[in-house]
């Protein structure tokens, strides 16, 4: 509490006693009892409103620390310092026009790669308070490893026609998990030239329930602004596109106290001797994963830079409370 408003509670004291001066002392005798009764009463109810406020003063701060705290004894994270339930201005409801409010404890990321085939650890995801997927990558027939839960879906403006092909499932089934689009103004503009906004708005009229969130142009700048500052590259010169993990990752890093990454392979994992050969996606057959990411990694135009993003991820982990399994990453 600010200690203006403690020096405050002495001067409401001598008001107490000097009105109480005023009735008992300067009041002749032989006065009306009613008088007297009426300076009780006055009395007893100044005395009652210092009380309620000198125990507000006490008990207030008291309060806050009780419910302050994270109860996150679990996480595996040290640092226990949280923030404040957040509103994130960058990502707009389709149907309301209100901001995204999210505020997560242990968040898990689970990727699309291959890695996720085997690792059998749905059932760990599904215990996090937040789990975020990309694009439309499927948990039915994958639970075991991929766990059956989605709270946030982030997903690219190219994947929106994927999720469209089965919209009673991701907008009618899948109701309580929030979508999160990202895609470039020519695509997401509101004024009925937005090829992608008119498919969401579209689908936020036949499903009235569905949590549809687009991301801002100036959030969508903020994040070519991240690329730039962490790499020293032009994202738009460079000829390439950033991917739906990197928008994943902003957000996350603002929503999340803590974040536990599944499946995501690190700059190096190509490189390293003997290292799994995986599908690029876990529930897609045919493309590989390592030629996969030298392929976009290389591709003088249109290609997301995976390499080079996860070389900057790595360098988040050790500024946040992020880490990395399945396979390991050794960040220190
Ligand atoms: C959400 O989906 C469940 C399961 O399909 C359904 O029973 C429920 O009515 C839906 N809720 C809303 C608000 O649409
Ligand atoms: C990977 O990390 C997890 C959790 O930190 C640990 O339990 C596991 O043994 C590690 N696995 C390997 C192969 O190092
Ligand atoms: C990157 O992944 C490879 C293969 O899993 C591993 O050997 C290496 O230690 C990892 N490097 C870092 C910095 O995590």
């Amino acid at each position: 509490m600010p200690s203006s408003r403690r020096s405050s509670q002495p001067r409401d004291q001598t008001c107490v006693s000097c009105i109480a001066n005023r009735f008992f002392t300067s009041e002749p005798l032989g006065q009306s009892k009613r008088k007297s009764v009426i300076a009780v009463s006055f009395i007893a109810a100044f005395l009652f409103l210092l009380v309620v406020r000198l125990v507000n003063e006490v008990n207030f701060p008291l309060l806050l620390n009780c419910f302050g705290q994270p109860g996150a004894k679990w996480i595996p994270f040290s640092y226990t310092y949280r923030r404040p339930l957040r509103t994130h201005y960058g990502y707009i409801n389709v149907r309301t026009q209100e901001p995204l409010q999210l505020d997560c404890n242990l968040c898990a990321i689970v990727s699309n790669s291959g890695q996720m085939v085997g690792q059998k650890v749905g059932n760990e995801i599904d215990q996090s308070s937040c789990i975020w997927r990309m694009n439309n990558a499927p948990t039915k027939g994958y639970e075991e490893d991929v766990g059956r839960m989605t709270m946030i879906r982030v997903v690219s403006h190219t994947s929106v026609p994927l999720l469209l092909k089965n919209p009673d499932y991701f907008f009618k089934e899948a109701n309580t998990t929030i979508y999160v689009i990202w895609g470039p103004f020519r695509n997401m503009r509101k004024d009925g030239n937005g090829i992608v906004y008119n498919m969401l708005k579209k689908t936020v009229d036949i499903y009235p329930n569905a949590q549809i969130y687009v991301t801002t142009e100036k959030r969508m700048s903020y994040c070519d602004g991240v690329f730039k500052k962490e790499t020293g590259k032009d994202r738009v010169q460079s000829g390439s596109y950033l991917s739906t993990g990197w928008f994943t990752f902003i957000l996350a890093m603002d929503a999340c106290y803590g974040i536990h990454v599944y499946g995501m392979i690190n700059d190096t994992y190509c490189k390293t001797e003997g290292y799994r050969k995986v599908p690029y996606h876990y529930y897609e057959q045919g493309r590989d994963e390592c030629d996969e990411y030298f392929l976009h990694e290389h591709a003088p135009y249109g290609g997301h830079r995976f390499i080079t993003e996860k070389k900057v991820f790595a360098k988040w982990a050790k500024k946040h409370r992020i880490i990395f399994t399945h396979p390991n990453w050794t960040v220190s």
